[in-house]
């Protein structure tokens, strides 16, 4: 496997060992945050590996978003361990976690609209040419360079000139994920990338969260969406009420179990039994655990 994120401008972010095939980027170990009184998460285990993806998933308020920011250093684990390259670290700021490869795609991107699209990939890391005082920005050289790296991850865009507000939601993500991989991530988070895109550009995005794994990269991809997850993951976590309820391997679960996992099996067949009592619910042909928006009745079947 190569490790070669360097770019044409020398590596952004310092200090970034190869990559290691088996050996873990990111750890957490029973780790837990509070806020105040507010417990938010406990007991979270999870382990990003290069080439893999690790989805996390949960419903609102399961503290998928509490997770990653610990990871990416907005916020600091008040138990448990938190390992970058087997070392425990405690980040204070964003950029610490970035220093060491960890880079985050928000799903409100800081991009500036009407900027283009070269300009939003080099935006705070322009590159710039000729001696002070008569230094300047190396447009022709950014925007090669961004073309370059689109199209490595295989996008391609018509004209690079064009303000970014103009893509669409799941080419900008795109755009993101070729961003952090150009400035040398080696973790890559993605907080739901796909919750606000329609089926099309959801593949599209869930395409781009593949070509980084098999650049090597490390993937943290939250979702509430387990077919997405599915699609791309490795290992899948979910997490319900701040702790975690599924960890598995993806030979370890199937996309079923996972789904049963999401909807609250348990919670569902609790609601089934309320349902038995009242009239007109035939609970038998309800499904097993499951979604209960799933059809019931086989199409021209009578409907109960
Ligand atoms: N800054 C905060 N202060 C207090 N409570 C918070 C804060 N952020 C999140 N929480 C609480 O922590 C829990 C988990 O939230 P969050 O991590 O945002 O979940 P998710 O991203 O899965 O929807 C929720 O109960 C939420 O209200
Ligand atoms: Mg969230």
């Amino acid at each position: 496997m190569t490790n070669d994120h360097s770019g044409t401008h020398g590596a952004v972010l310092a200090d970034i060992p190869p990559a290691d095939a088996d050996r873990p980027l990111v750890e957490l170990r029973n780790a837990g945050k509070s806020y105040g009184n507010i417990r938010a998460l406990h007991g979270v285990d999870l382990t990003v590996r290069p080439g893999k993806v690790a989805c996390v998933l949960g419903d609102n308020g399961a503290g998928k978003s509490t997770l990653i920011k610990i990871v990416s250093g907005l916020h600091q684990h008040s138990e448990g361990e938190f390992l970058v390259d087997g070392e425990p670290v405690r980040f204070s700021t964003p950029r610490e976690a970035l220093d060491r490869g960890i880079a985050t795609v928000y799903q409100d991107l800081a991009t500036v609209p009407l900027m283009p699209v070269w300009r939003n990939f080099f935006l705070g890391s322009e590159i710039t040419k000729g001696p002070w005082p008569v230094r300047r920005l190396d447009i022709e050289t950014m925007k090669r360079t961004a073309d370059e790296e689109l199209r490595n991850m295989g996008i391609v865009l018509d004209d690079l000139e064009q303000p970014i507000g103009t893509l669409s939601g799941g080419q900008r993500q795109c755009v993101a994920i070729a961003r952090a991989v150009h400035f040398g991530a080696r973790v890559l988070i993605l907080d739901e990338p796909t919750a606000a895109l329609g089926v099309k550009q959801s593949g599209v995005v869930l395409k781009y969260i593949a070509a980084a794994r098999d650049r090597g990269l490390g993937v943290i991809f939250i979702t509430h969406n387990p077919h997405h997850a599915y699609m791309v993951g490795d290992h899948f976590s979910v997490l319900r009420l701040g702790t975690m309820e599924l960890s598995a391997d993806r030979d370890q679960v199937s996309l079923e179990e996972l789904t049963n996992h999401m909807a609250g099996g348990t919670e569902l067949t609790a609601l089934k039994h309320e349902l038995a009592q009242v009239r007109g619910v035939d609970v038998e042909r309800l499904p097993e655990g499951r979604d209960l928006t799933a059809p019931v009745a086989e199409p021209g079947e009578e409907k109960a």
